[in-house]
């Protein structure tokens, strides 16, 4: 078939099954499946770009880099809202408007207030071309790269009678589940838990690397059409047609008649709130008629044809019992107070996270407090002040030794976190430790979960990783309800662990700051761990997203003779210790050459060209040195990195000067 018949055709039908699976929650192929069909597309767009369609499912991977978000000034300043707390505060704005109304009918149009980020978002012709941050409101940063990731969004409007320009108006989210989904792999990889569905959104945003935006679960929420000359007569009519453009909506929207239906709505969505599976700040009301708005008028800052009402948090008081804390894998001590349970927001509370150390001292609790907890965005909610003292109560003092081992703890440099640094010698570290080890996206070793973790390590048969692959079958039976099975079936699953690839085995290895992704990036960069551990830390930083942090860690880690004792065994045990074979080029073009990419390009996504370079025998680094052949720079490519280009006196290629440099493609 025709090449470019086919990336129109794999474009359109791989758009579809998006839209079935994140907007229809209604997937129509397995993910093997639509897997298959996308890197068909991907590597077609690879040697074809020319080929490549604006609303390409391949942005949706990501793989663009943004150093620099430019500044756009929006065409139409960002409004806020006026904010009411009280049905009297409703019964004023009805009335005003109303009177600034003149007499002429009018509706309201409710809708929930999104708790996210605010974006805009410009279609030419139907096609997503630009996504704007709202900023200051006059100015945003332009976010694209990032945005398209976005799978509710669509990258082309569906349907007939598409305006020429559009700018679509709503918010970024992320739904409850999938932020505490995401929660958990922040764990998984050693790092802190986000606060809120809103700040993981927003840092989600902010991230230069929209590969990695691509892997953060946000959704889209759209409910205003800028330029009002393409909007339908009202609101209402307006979401029917973001539905039929592509767009996901959350359909809890209403038109009312007036002020009284508006206060039955928020009544009703009063305590239903929490059974939404995104985080809502109140209800907006409009003015539905989208004609009448400009009469209606603004303020310097917000419309008067609109308001927000917002729901007082859920909270409560309740007692202070105690404070647990608790030790994590990496040796991070989490406080966590146990409270008298009390019933907030239709669940009962018996627990609240108190961040770190610092909090502690902020919230100035004392033993006994009464304090006042308030539910938000996470499952456990927070203590937000203290509503009573007992008279001589005695403040909460953050432990100094580890509740596990007795060790001294330790509070490094610019860390908000305390520390039990004995890493090796601390059970429950240990045992967090072999978890991890275990775990699915790790060893995945089948039946070793916290239960017989806790049993084999407090028996003394493991003291490290590599002692998981030593146990024997009679030790197993000595451990408490272990029978014949189990441990037959713990062994199996430990010998098929060892055919687990090797950027798994780096993960499992809970090296602090490496996580899936930046294991994958090192295995790959690597190919093995003895390439790994002749590394320095300099060349560590040549893998993508790894700085310097990260590169001392792990060098760190490598270097430790405990350590390498430990890998030496896993390695003697048959673990990989080296990753699949690289790809052998398919030409050799670019042999002997290496390039920096910086920027972004018209005709490739950054993979797509450093796959390309690959194919061709060329090697892709991260770093400007006086070695390397090319930089590649593209629209808003790194400063330092051309400065140090010029300075090292490394050639310097637009696009086109590669696309010349290879004949074209
Ligand atoms: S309509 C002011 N509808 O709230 C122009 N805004 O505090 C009309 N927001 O910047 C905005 N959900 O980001 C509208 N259903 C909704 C909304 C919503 C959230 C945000 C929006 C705006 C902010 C104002």
């Amino acid at each position: 078939m025709d090449i470019q018949k086919r990336i129109i055709q794999l474009t359109s039908e791989l758009n579809q099954h998006n839209y079935n699976y994140y907007n229809l929650d209604n997937p129509t192929i397995s993910d093997y499946e639509f897997d298959t069909l996308l890197k068909e597309l991907e590597s077609l767009e690879a040697k074809y770009p020319e080929f490549k369609q604006g609303d390409s499912p391949t942005m949706r991977v990501g793989g663009q880099i943004t150093k620099i978000f430019p500044v756009f000034t929006h065409l139409r300043q960002m409004l806020s809202l006026g904010n009411s707390y009280s049905r009297e505060d409703l019964t004023n704005f009805d009335e005003q408007v109303v009177k600034l109304a003149g007499g002429n009918p009018f509706t309201y149009f409710l809708e929930h207030k999104f708790d996210g980020v605010s974006m805009s978002l410009h279609y030419e012709k139907g096609v997503l071309v630009r996504a704007v941050t709202r900023g200051d409101g006059v100015q945003g940063d332009e976010v694209t790269a990032n945005v398209k990731t976005i799978r509710t969004i669509p990258l082309k409007l569906n349907g007939a009678d598409i305006p020429d320009f559009i700018e679509i108006r709503g918010e970024v989210m992320m739904l409850r589940k999938a932020f505490e989904d995401w929660n958990n792999e922040r764990e998984l990889n050693g790092e802190d838990r986000l606060m809120n569905p809103r700040n993981a959104t927003s840092g989600a945003l902010k991230q230069q690397d929209s590969a990695e935006v691509a892997r953060r679960p946000l959704t889209f929420f759209a409910y205003q059409i800028a330029n009002e000359e393409q909007s339908a007569p009202t609101d209402f009519e307006n979401v029917a047609r973001f539905q039929q453009w592509g767009f996901k909506v959350s359909g809890h929207h209403a038109q009312c008649a007036n002020i009284e239906a508006v206060l039955t709505y928020i009544n009703e969505w009063e305590s239903k709130r929490f059974d939404l599976d995104y985080d809502i700040d109140g209800i907006v009301i409009k003015v539905n008629e989208v004609g009448m708005r400009g009469e209606i008028g603004y303020t310097s800052k917000t419309p008067r044809w609109a308001i927000a009402f917002k729901y007082p948090a859920a909270s409560i008081t309740t007692k202070l019992l105690s404070v647990d804390f608790q030790v994590g894998r990496t040796g991070k001590i989490t406080p966590v107070a146990n409270l008298a349970p009390v019933l907030l927001a239709g669940t009962i509370v018996k627990r609240a996270s108190i961040h770190n150390a610092d909090e502690i001292l902020r919230l100035d609790l004392h033993n006994d407090d009464v304090v006042n907890i308030e539910k938000g965005g996470e499952i456990i909610p927070k203590i937000t002040s203290v509503a009573k003292r007992t008279e001589g109560a005695k403040p909460i003092e953050f432990i100094t030794h580890c509740p596990d081992c007795g060790t001294l703890l330790v509070r490094p440099e610019k860390e908000v976190n305390y520390f039990c640094i004995n890493e090796n010698g601390c059970p429950t570290q240990l045992k967090g430790k072999i978890e991890h080890f275990a775990h699915r996206k790790a060893m995945n070793i089948d039946g070793l979960g916290t239960e017989i973790v806790s049993k084999v390590v407090d028996a003394g048969f493991v003291k490290n990783y590599a002692d998981l692959y030593d146990l024997k079958y009679e030790d197993l039976l000595k451990l408490d309800k272990f029978g014949d099975q189990s441990a037959k079936n713990l062994l199996a699953a430990l010998e098929v662990s060892k055919k687990i690839s090797f950027e798994k085995v780096l993960f499992a290895l809970g090296i602090r700051h490496v996580g899936s992704s930046g294991a994958k990036k090192l295995a790959k960069h690597f190919g093995s761990l003895a390439a790994m551990q002749a590394a320095s830390v300099e060349e560590l930083t040549n893998v993508t997203d790894v700085g310097e942090t990260t590169a001392k860690t792990v060098k760190a880690f490598l270097d430790e003779p405990a350590n390498q004792a430990i890998l030496q065994r896993l390695e003697n045990a048959g673990l990989q210790m080296v990753g699949d074979a690289p790809k052998t080029p398919m030409g050799n073009l670019l042999a002997g050459k290496s390039f920096v990419i910086s920027g972004t390009f018209v005709h490739y996504t950054r993979d797509g060209l450093k796959e390309y370079i690959e194919s061709q025998g060329g090697e892709v680094k991260g770093g400007v040195t006086k070695k390397v052949t090319y930089l590649i720079a593209g629209a808003e490519a790194g400063p330092s990195k051309i400065e140090k280009a010029e300075k090292e006196k490394v050639t310097i290629l637009s696009e086109d000067d590669f696309r010349a440099l290879i004949g074209g493609i």
